[in-house]
């Protein structure tokens, strides 16, 4: 596997970061994740200018971008990968250890991995863990994830895929990975930035996909315990795309990929037919 890590197309095995790395002491760095479709990272406008904002949150410096997409392209060639999961990872750099940063430049690097299609459908939990909706990283997409790993392992111990996050008001605020939307009385509706969760990108999408195809959207503050009872119910995510929610907490959804979840999975799709940049 070739991997692009400052500059340089290297294979994995000599891709290192220096032991004082700040985003490896102490998780100091922004991410992006794209999902490649026929070669092409999908969204690329939308995400690196999420990555932008997750940057300039941090206060971290950027490589430009138009290097950046040179760099991911290369590194797609050179795995000869078309169906991909392309991470774009931007640390602090090199510091000395404890939370102030140094005056080195940021690291960064690229990586492609082959991807398999999401599985149909996915069983949730509740994480027994809120999600701080006035944290100083919210909207961010910092690797500082462990949380996630956490809550993660927390839903497989029980048999789920995912784990969903409460805020602090006992609002649903979104999953380890991805953003939560449910369909009550033909609504469709996810939570709303002030719930403190990640505006992904595939979220945006199905707003506006929903909006276009006609079906009535509200992105409001959703009490957690109104998942369960929901009509319908699905993950979004780069990687998920639409995937309906099988079963919260060991409960079974009244319709598991109903008739809206499954009209906006059939948009997505054609979407990613037609736009490869929307
Ligand atoms: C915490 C979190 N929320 C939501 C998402 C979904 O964002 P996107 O649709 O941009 O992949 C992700 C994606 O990785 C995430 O990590």
């Amino acid at each position: 596997m070739t991997v692009w890590i400052d500059g340089s197309l290297t294979a994995l095995s000599d891709a290192k970061v220096s032991v004082l790395d700040h985003g490896l002491v102490v998780g100091d760095g922004v991410f992006e994740t794209l999902r490649v479709y026929r070669g092409v990272p999908f969204a690329w406008t939308r995400h690196l200018a999420r990555l932008r904002t997750s940057a300039d949150g941090l206060g971290l410096e950027l490589p430009d971008i138009s290097e950046l997409r040179r760099a991911a392209d290369a590194v797609l060639r050179a795995n000869a990968l078309t169906e991909a999961r392309l991470r774009i990872t931007v640390t602090g750099g090199v510091a000395p250890p404890g939370s102030g940063r140094g005056h080195g430049p940021p690291s960064a690097f690229i990586l492609a991995f082959p991807i398999e299609p999401a599985a149909a459908s996915v069983d949730v939990v509740i994480a027994p863990w809120t999600r701080n909706e006035r944290g100083a990283l919210v909207g961010l997409k910092t690797i500082s994830y462990a949380a996630n790993v956490r809550a993660l392992a927390y839903a497989r111990d029980k048999g789920a895929g995912e784990a969903v996050f409460a805020n602090t008001k006992g609002n649903l605020c979104e999953a380890t990975g991805s953003n939560v939307f449910l369909v009550r009385d033909g609504v469709l509706c996810t939570p709303p930035a002030s719930a403190g969760c990640l505006l992904g990108v595939t979220r945006a999408l199905l707003l506006e996909l929903g909006k276009k195809s006609r079906i009535p959207t509200e992105e409001r503050d959703v009490p957690i315990d109104e998942l369960a009872p929901s009509d319908e119910a699905f993950l979004s995510s780069t990687t998920r795309e639409v995937q309906p929610i099988a079963c919260v907490d060991g409960g079974r959804l009244r319709n598991v990929g109903g008739p809206v979840s499954e009209r906006l999975a059939a948009a997505f799709r054609d979407l990613v037919a037609k736009d490869l940049d929307p």
